[in-house]
């Protein structure tokens, strides 16, 4: 039970600091040349997985030291040392980056083509304890621009990129610290919300037009960091719980693939649940990407007693976590390396 009042503090931290969640290379050179990708906007909706910079400065957390200090050598925004997951989907697509929701109007107009990111760390589908809009207001933000900054024809080739990470299940434990019976029985039926909600969010962003839209299976979360201390019978019914997420996902995927008209599938799921525990387990047999010698072991040690005494590691591209919750660039690099072929089969128009 200590452990877990550990772990439901550590939760609580990252939820009221961030408010809660150099060069990159995934693509081999030689298909580096500009050459049109057949996707031509990123349209990027969630947490802090896949947030370039949405949150207020002012939050701290992924605003302060040592945030970014890889890449761009100073805090960007990005819940890591580095580039995240949208930075590489968007190379993998060969699609500039695209601009954060907060700073579309201070950039050249141009950037606008690009796409957008309406994702902001902590945020779940639904209301978490972040003052930023869940997914429902992300997409409202979406379709406002509808009609005036993006056309229809600007969407005819776009993808979306849809990260639902856990922040719904952390404010649901964190709702039933005094209530363990409520929590266990509760948990089943509160996934069953959760995805129901993710489909109803995807066939709406479908609906206004993108194109593809991908969304991420949950990680193995009982293997994340913040976790560490859990007992085993814990961390067993936690990856019971993902995976049961994950099925359901699979489930609504399918049925919305069943219920458009589109010739090829229109929703993809990215398998970061396998792909991390192939990341894990890898002792060098995938080339090119490294070996992780204690993947659980985050780089950043958050001390929740004082944030001054917190530790960093010698050099965090030995380390697949960056703190107790986000991958670092190095670990989200060797994740797509994994899963660029994937990717690039099912968001891609068939050649
Ligand atoms: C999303 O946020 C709005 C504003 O807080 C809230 O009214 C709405 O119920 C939320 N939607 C969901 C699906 O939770
Ligand atoms: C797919 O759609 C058809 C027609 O709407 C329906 O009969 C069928 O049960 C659906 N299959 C799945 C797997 O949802
Ligand atoms: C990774 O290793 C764990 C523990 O040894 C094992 O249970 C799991 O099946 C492996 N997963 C993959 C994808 O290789
Ligand atoms: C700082 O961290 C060290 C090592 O983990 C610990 O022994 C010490 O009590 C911490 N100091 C404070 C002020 O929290
Ligand atoms: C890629 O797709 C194939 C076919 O669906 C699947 O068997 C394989 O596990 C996938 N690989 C990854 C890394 O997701």
């Amino acid at each position: 039970m200590n452990s877990l009042m550990k772990l439901l503090a550590s939760l609580l931290l990252i939820i009221f600091s961030s408010l809660l969640f150099g060069d990159i290379d995934v693509v081999e050179s030689s298909n580096q040349n500009h050459r049109f990708s057949g996707r031509n906007k990123l349209f990027v909706f969630g947490d802090s997985y896949v947030d370039t910079g949405n949150t207020k400065t002012t939050d701290k957390g992924a605003w302060e030291f040592p945030y970014g200090i890889t890449y761009p050598g100073k805090p960007s925004g990005r819940f890591s040392d580095g580039h995240i997951s949208t930075d590489f989907l968007a190379q993998l697509l060969r699609i500039k980056l695209p601009v954060t929701y907060k700073e579309k109007d201070d950039v050249d107009k141009t950037r606008l083509q690009y796409g957008m990111s309406f994702a902001y760390g902590g945020t779940g589908v639904f209301d978490t304890k972040v003052k930023y809009p869940n997914m429902t207001g992300q997409i409202n933000l979406f379709e406002k621009l509808l009609g005036n900054v993006y056309s229809p024809s600007d969407l005819s080739s776009s993808v979306a990129l849809v990260s639902v990470a856990g922040n719904d299940y952390i404010t649901f434990v964190l709702a039933h610290l005094d209530d363990p019976l409520g929590l266990l029985f509760g948990l089943k039926s509160f996934i069953e919300k959760v995805v129901n909600q993710i489909e109803v969010d995807l066939r709406r962003i479908r609906t206004l037009g993108v194109k593809k839209i991908a969304i991420p299976s949950l990680t193995p979360l009982a293997y994340t960091p913040v976790l560490a201390n859990l007992p085993e019978s814990i961390k067993g019914i936690v990856q019971d719980n993902v995976k049961y997420h994950n099925d359901l996902l699979q489930k609504s995927v399918a049925k919305l693939n069943n219920e458009s008209n589109d010739i090829d599938s229109a929703f993809t799921i990215i398998d970061y649940y396998n792909t991390f525990l192939t990341v894990f387990n890898n002792t060098g047999g995938i080339p090119g990407i490294l070996t992780f010698k204690t993947p659980f072991i985050a780089c950043y040690k958050i001390d929740l007693n004082d944030i001054k005494n917190s530790t960093l590691c010698d050099d965090p591209k030995s380390a697949f976590f960056w703190d107790p919750i986000h991958p670092t660039q190095e670990g989200w690099k060797s994740v797509y390396k994994v899963l660029r072929n994937n990717i690039t089969t099912a968001l891609l128009p068939k050649a």
